[in-house]
């Protein structure tokens, strides 16, 4: 069982996110810029999930800070335009922890498209931030109205990236905790801005097909 907090997790990737690890028996906290609302989604979430899941749940809500400093996963679910500027602020409270990055560079101009990082990714500027954390690349793929289902199988892969081979396996063993989910080893972090960008391309086709697709790779038993 993992202390899991979810940074930015007032939103719909981060409720969803942390709608299936609850129901799988962690213990979560929804952080926010304001504790208040960190607390109000927890109470909102706990509610609507103990109808199905009773006696399961443990979640709480706080300030970003706390969950950094309370969780030993952190998965970072801000906006890409939040994300230099949180991680900044927070990488005292994630030294020495996992730190899964489920952020995608996506920007809004008649349709989808990447917004450019220097690094190469958002998880490669993630690893830059936090040289003390081990920093994964996780869940960009995944959508949040399925995520926030709890009964439905997601029926995809989740490719992740990592260069510590023990924090890439932790995350495995999480993300496979999904129902419908086939975690995938995608190899190293420099890989992960090809991962980010098939989200952009996700998006252009649930616009175009109006509904939530998902990405499955095969040829592995
Ligand atoms: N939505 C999806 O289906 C999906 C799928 C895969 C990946 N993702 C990625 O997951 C991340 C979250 O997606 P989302 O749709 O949940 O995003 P969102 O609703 O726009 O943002 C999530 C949370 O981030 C916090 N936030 C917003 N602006 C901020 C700022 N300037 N500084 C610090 N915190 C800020 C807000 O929480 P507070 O106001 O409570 O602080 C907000 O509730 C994004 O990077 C997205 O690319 C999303």
């Amino acid at each position: 069982m993992h202390s899991i907090g979810i940074i930015g997790g007032t939103g719909p990737e981060g409720r969803g996110l942390a709608t299936r690890f609850a129901i799988a028996g962690h213990k979560i906290i929804i952080g926010s810029r304001n504790e208040k609302r960190g607390l109000d989604v927890a109470t909102e979430l706990s509610e609507t999930l103990n109808k199905s899941f009773p006696d399961k749940l443990n979640i709480s809500g706080t300030n970003n800070r706390d969950t950094a400093r309370e969780s030993d996963i952190a998965i970072i679910t801000v906006p890409y335009d939040a994300h230099l500027e949180t991680l900044s602020e927070l990488s005292p409270y994630l030294s020495d922890k996992i730190v899964i990055d489920a952020v995608v560079p996506v920007k809004f101009e008649r349709g989808p498209r990447p917004i450019p990082v220097e690094a190469g990714s958002a998880t490669e500027e993630a690893a830059k931030l936090l040289e003390n954390s081990f920093v994964i690349g996780a869940f960009h793929n995944l959508s949040a109205e399925k995520l926030l289902e709890p009964n439905l199988s997601l029926d995809s892969d989740v490719l992740i990236t990592g260069n510590s081979k023990d924090a890439k396996n932790i995350a495995i063993n999480l993300a496979n905790e999904i129902k419908g989910v086939r975690a995938i080893d995608a190899g190293p972090l420099r890989y992960s801005q090809f991962i980010e960008n098939l989200t952009v391309l996700l998006i252009g086709i649930n616009g175009r097909y109006k509904t939530e697709t998902g990405l499955k790779i095969s040829g592995i038993d």
